[in-house]
């Protein structure tokens, strides 16, 4: 069932799956009217990585006055708000709770309807989000049936989208994830957290020069692994420091090498997939598809057009928690107040 949601309808949405506290408001399902993100990130760098508790804490904290600011630009306040959306899963539990109580409270306060979204799902929406300033013609929805190349920290998948909610993975990772390759080959080399943005920076413009990473390609599968390049780079790395480290320039060469392994293996994938599904168009979605390589290489070796979000909708945010609940909620999709967590929540 699908209905038809009056011009200007607005959502208020939640996000706190992981180590950002956001909240946005959204309006049509795709015009960006507010995007508050507070990261947590300077707190969990001295510990290479997410610690749950620290995070919970820090979302519980950072909640009020994070709504505040993203409902601060409407005039009407509250009035204005038409629904209140959340992400249920996949994600920390404790962190999943807090946004999930949050819009519980003020959607059960506010007499609004609450929407519950997948966390991966949303991310895939963040296409379909356009700023204040552009007009919705110059900014066409993507066309189904389409790609997307689902590129996270906690998550990797090749999914096929027929048509809204319609989802079939074609493929996943079997061990990493590819931002979690990203971070812990960063921790390796030394270079902090979070590691994808700190290994694209220093592999900028580098040659791997012979350095080469090797890549899992599992036969005719749509499915990924990335554990063996990151084992790769903890022996190059150990070889590297048992000859005294002489040459500066290896771990920026090693670097680069790393990342041309990754992408390729996504991109060759992703644009095997376009062709043999028929999509018409191929999409980049989570943190990863921040990468300028991974775009870049998509771009150029795709047989359809590419579309990815601007770098501050691929990272964890809330807005695009907003436009995936725009479409479920005209689909009929409702949470109830009995609404939980779900940490393992699946896409399909
Ligand atoms: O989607 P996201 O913000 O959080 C999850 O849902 O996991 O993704 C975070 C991941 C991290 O692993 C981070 O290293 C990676 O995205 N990432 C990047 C880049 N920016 C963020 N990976 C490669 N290149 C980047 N520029
Ligand atoms: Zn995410």
């Amino acid at each position: 069932m699908q209905t038809d949601l009056p011009q200007g309808w607005t959502i208020l949405a939640l996000e706190t799956s992981c180590d950002e506290t956001a909240a946005a408001v959204i309006r049509d399902g795709r015009r960006l009217i507010s995007n508050e993100v507070a990261s947590q990130m300077h707190l969990h760098e001295r510990y290479g990585g997410v610690v749950p508790e620290v995070a919970s804490r820090e979302h519980i904290l950072s909640m009020t006055p994070v709504i505040e600011a993203a409902l601060a630009p409407l005039p009407g306040g509250w009035s204005e708000i038409n629904a209140v959306a959340c992400t249920q899963g996949p994600g920390l539990a404790g962190a999943l709770l807090t946004g999930v109580n949050a819009a519980k409270g003020l959607a059960w306060a506010h007499g609004l309807p609450l929407v519950a979204v997948n966390h991966l799902e949303a991310h895939i929406y963040a296409n379909w989000i356009y700023p204040p300033d552009v007009e919705p013609a110059e900014h066409p929805d993507p066309l189904f049936p389409l790609v997307c190349l689902v590129v996270s920290g906690g998550h990797t998948a090749l999914v096929l989208l027929r048509d809204h909610g319609d989802y079939r993975l074609l493929g996943q990772t079997r061990d990493d994830a590819a931002g979690e390759a990203f971070d812990k080959a960063a921790r390796i080399m030394g270079l902090g957290y979070p590691g994808g943005p700190r290994v694209e920076q220093i592999a900028r413009g580098v040659d791997p020069k012979g350095v080469r990473v090797p890549r899992a390609w599992l036969g005719d599968s749509y499915d990924f692994s990335f554990s063996g390049v990151k084992t790769h780079v903890l022996h190059a790395m150990a070889e590297y420091k048992a000859v005294g480290a002489a040459d500066e320039q290896y771990p920026a060469r090693l670097a680069a090498a790393f990342q041309e392994a990754v992408v390729d293996v996504l991109v060759s994938k992703t644009v095997r997939a376009a062709a043999e599904t028929g999509a018409r168009c191929v999409l980049l979605a989570g943190g990863v598809a921040a990468n300028t390589p991974l775009r870049e290489t998509l771009i150029a070796r795709s047989p359809v057009p590419v579309r990815y979000p601007p770098i501050r909708l691929c990272t964890d945010n809330a807005a695009m928690v907003g436009a995936a609940a725009y479409f479920r909620y005209r689909q009929g999709l409702q949470s109830d107040w009995s609404l939980g967590i779900t940490p393992g929540l699946k896409l399909v």
